[in-house]
């Protein structure tokens, strides 16, 4: 951009700073030199520059580093000045046919794939570790809340399945943002393509992409791509945040159900005996940073009219924010997770108090006596006013004056109340799919690492696909 500072006087440096992306060009440096390599096969493909003038260019393009790049407003400037003063005015040559436009919207998604495919790939592990911890715990009995009260009996494994299956989901939504992802808007140019007879299916085949973004108009002035990934890590973030919160929680000194490993906690500057959960206090935080992200980049692209608005560089530093928090974040859990040592006598003691076998008493007492189970909800709640275990008389004397008969005189007695009470036997009787017996949670834990396991090839073989070709562009001469 020709700046007309000189009549400003000192502003002209404030302007070039104003409108710099060069701090987050570092995201797409690599792949800006990818995107020249793949214009600059299919240039010479096309008959559009010459075998030569191609080995001459992509030599310079060689030699390019970061670090050594000298000014610009961005990075594709820099690099075609650097090619330039090194290779001379054929670098000139590069740029035909195409503009910054089509070019940073084609590294952004290029820089964007890969960051999804990390993710994907961490989202995979900590669900793994999920699943794994579930695993050894298909025994270990737990109060289940809703409302954070005490509310019946489940397992550990059933508690973690749940939060594996809401990663699962979120691998599912990454994967599915990453189709939209990876499209090439290249060749679009400006915004309504070029008059050089151009070869956009080719490059976008030298780049690993799968398809185009067909109208040159959208294809530069769409970033719906990136919110679409921005949102997908948001609502990956608010199920990594409630974990994160059940760690926080369950380490307290009321709760005690869990220890995390000394490398995941810090301690107080001034109290010694503190262990505090920061790691997973910081996932909590940091989720709030990954929805600022994915808001600030919505209001961006906001009302934006057709086509290339410079608005839309500005979007681009949340997304690598974003992404690299949701990514840290993601990393850290897994290691907590499985470092964590779950204080399994402790959730076992702890999962018949505040009356929560009540359910199974009030089903227990439909099952044997065939009353409704609406009646049996009042006769049971009667008894949990007490406030302690209640014994078969408290039992008998709550449905005599309710529903007009005693139980134990329709075959609940003493011994079918005690199974009621037993946390154990309201988790073995709660055997249908999806509930937490150890033989569902054995079966959903060994379906759900199957699962895993296929999405982790699935990544491998979408990681390996983009990798050669790329080495493949990166070797022509
Ligand atoms: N740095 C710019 C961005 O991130 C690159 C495109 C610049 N295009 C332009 N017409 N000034 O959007």
């Amino acid at each position: 951009m020709l700046l007309r500072g000189e009549r400003l006087g000192g502003i002209s440096g404030d302007v070039l700073e104003f409108i710099s992306s060069r701090e987050a060009d570092r995201q797409i440096f690599e792949a800006d030199l990818l995107v020249d390599r793949a214009h600059l096969v299919m240039l010479k493909e096309r008959g559009l520059i010459t075998a030569e003038e191609f080995s001459e260019i992509v030599a310079g393009l060689d030699g390019i580093e970061m670090a050594r790049l000298g000014e610009g407003e961005d990075v594709h400037e820099a690099i075609e000045a650097e090619l330039i003063a090194r290779v001379g005015a054929v670098g000139g040559r590069m740029h035909t046919g195409r503009s910054r436009n089509d070019e940073v919207a084609t590294c952004i998604r290029i820089a964007l794939r890969g960051e999804l495919l990390g993710l994907m790939a961490e989202v995979n592990d900590l669900a793994e570790a999920l699943v794994e911890r579930a695993a050894e715990n298909d025994d270990s009995i737990i109060p289940g809340f809703t409302h954070l009260q005490h509310a019946q009996p489940t397992t550990l494994a059933h508690h973690l399945l749940a939060h594996a299956d809401a990663l699962m989901r979120d691998f599912e939504r990454l994967l599915d943002s990453y189709q939209r992802v990876n499209r090439s808007p290249l060749g679009a140019a400006a915004f309504a393509s070029t008059g050089f007879d151009i070869d956009r299916a080719r490059t976008a085949e030298l780049l690993a992409f799968d398809g185009l973004v067909e109208n040159s108009m959208d294809a530069v002035s769409t970033r719906d791509f990136l919110l679409e990934a921005l949102s997908s890590s948001a609502i990956l973030m608010v199920n990594a945040s409630r974990l994160a919160e059940e760690l926080i929680l369950w380490s307290t000194s009321e709760f005690g159900y869990v220890e995390l490993d000394d490398l995941f906690t810090s301690t107080s500057s001034i109290m010694p005996q503190k262990k505090n959960p920061d790691t997973a206090e910081l996932v909590r935080g940091k989720t709030g940073t990954v929805f600022g992200s994915l808001v600030a980049a919505l209001a961006i692209n906001k009302a934006l009219p057709m086509s290339y608005n410079r608005d839309l560089q500005e979007a681009t530093p949340n997304l690598w924010r974003g992404i690299s928090t949701t990514r840290a974040a993601v990393r850290i859990l897994t290691g907590a997770v499985s470092s964590a040592k779950f204080r399994t006598e402790r959730l076992e003691a702890a999962s018949g108090t505040g009356f929560s076998t009540a359910t199974e008493i009030a089903d227990s007492l439909v099952r044997k006596t065939k009353i409704p189970f609406r009646t049996a909800h009042q006769i049971v709640g009667a008894l949990a006013a007490k406030g302690e275990t209640p014994t078969i008389d408290d039992l008998d004397g709550a449905a005599e004056r309710i529903a007009k008969f005693k139980p134990s005189d329709r075959g609940f007695g003493r011994e079918e109340l005690a199974a009621a009470l037993d946390p154990r036997r309201n988790v073995a009787a709660r055997s249908r799919t999806g509930g937490p017996a150890p033989a569902e949670t054995r079966r959903m834990a060994a379906d759900r690492k199957r699962r895993i396991e296929e999405n982790d090839r699935l990544v491998e073989e979408m990681r390996g696909r983009v990798d050669s070709a790329l080495a493949a562009l990166r070797e022509m001469r």
